[in-house]
């Protein structure tokens, strides 16, 4: 399943991961939709010979909160620039016993708690009712790719998890905690959806590349702060940037799916 020509790889950078050093910048595209502006303009670039665009997702600097994100937005910006492969980084709170903080995690399924973010492209004047297939949210292909290049790499890497995706922007109580537990989450954060719906959507690969930044809450002794979690990115993100840079050419490689109709 390899594409003959090598169409750009998206990555959507979240907090601690607003500007992407390595990316040789090549032009940096203010861009529009139909669906509004997305968070920054769109830079384009090369990560080894790899073509990237790369966009901030809560804008850079950071300033739009996980739930005013414009999701379709972005996600339409990425795909009207040829983007067929999406990876989204994003920061999550750890609530599996082995995903401490600065682990890396590529999770394989996720639970949506998020409500009242404009979730899909199917409305308004329709010609048919549309229901995609969401049953497996993240592109195996695309995780593949990552899992390998965390391998090669030697960053330690949890391949399978489920993200529980909250509508913040505050973070959870000990007891919601305990209920994404029960529920099966392994990892927790406030920009997993509607990301990877919208991408589902519009027929593009998507694979969430996560690192840990604390435990959620409950999970630890003391209660959750700044320092903490600018501690954990200051660990983890470097591992991150060198499984992005290592797997940007096997994603390039990916075929493209097949356009929903
Ligand atoms: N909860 C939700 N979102 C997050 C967390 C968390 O603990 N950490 C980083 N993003």
């Amino acid at each position: 399943m390899k594409a003959e020509l090598n169409a750009p790889v998206g990555i959507i950078g979240g907090t601690g991961l607003t500007t992407l050093s390595g990316l040789e910048i090549v032009g940096e595209h203010p861009s529009s939709t139909i669906w509004g502006e997305p968070s920054a303009p769109l830079v384009e670039g090369r990560l080894g010979r790899q073509s990237v665009i790369f966009l901030s997702r809560h804008g850079n600097p950071h300033r739009i909160p996980p739930h005013q994100v414009n999701y379709r937005a972005n996600i339409q910006a990425l795909h009207d620039a040829g983007v067929r492969t999406v990876i989204g980084v994003n920061a999550v709170g750890g609530i599996r016993e082995d995903m401490g903080p600065a682990r890396v995690v590529i999770p394989d399924q996720l639970i949506d708690y998020t409500w009242g973010r404009p979730s899909t492209f199917f409305e308004g004047d329709l010609d048919a009712v549309t229901h995609i297939d969401f049953t497996w949210p993240y592109d195996h292909e695309g995780r593949q790719a990552l899992i390998h290049a965390a391998g090669g790499a030697g960053v330690p890497c949890s391949d399978s998890a489920v993200y529980g995706a909250t509508q913040g922007p505050r973070l959870e109580t000990a007891a919601e905690i305990r209920r994404l537990e029960r529920d099966g989450c392994d990892i927790v954060g406030m920009t997993g959806m509607p990301e990877a719906v919208l991408a589902a959507e519009l027929g593009m690969r998507y694979v969430c590349l996560g690192l840990v930044v604390n435990w959620a809450a409950g999970k630890s002794d003391h209660i959750i702060t700044m320092a903490e979690i600018e501690e954990a990115i200051e660990q983890g993100m470097s591992g991150v940037k060198r499984i992005l840079t290592d797997s940007m050419a096997e994603l390039g490689r990916l075929s493209p799916l097949p356009q929903p109709s």
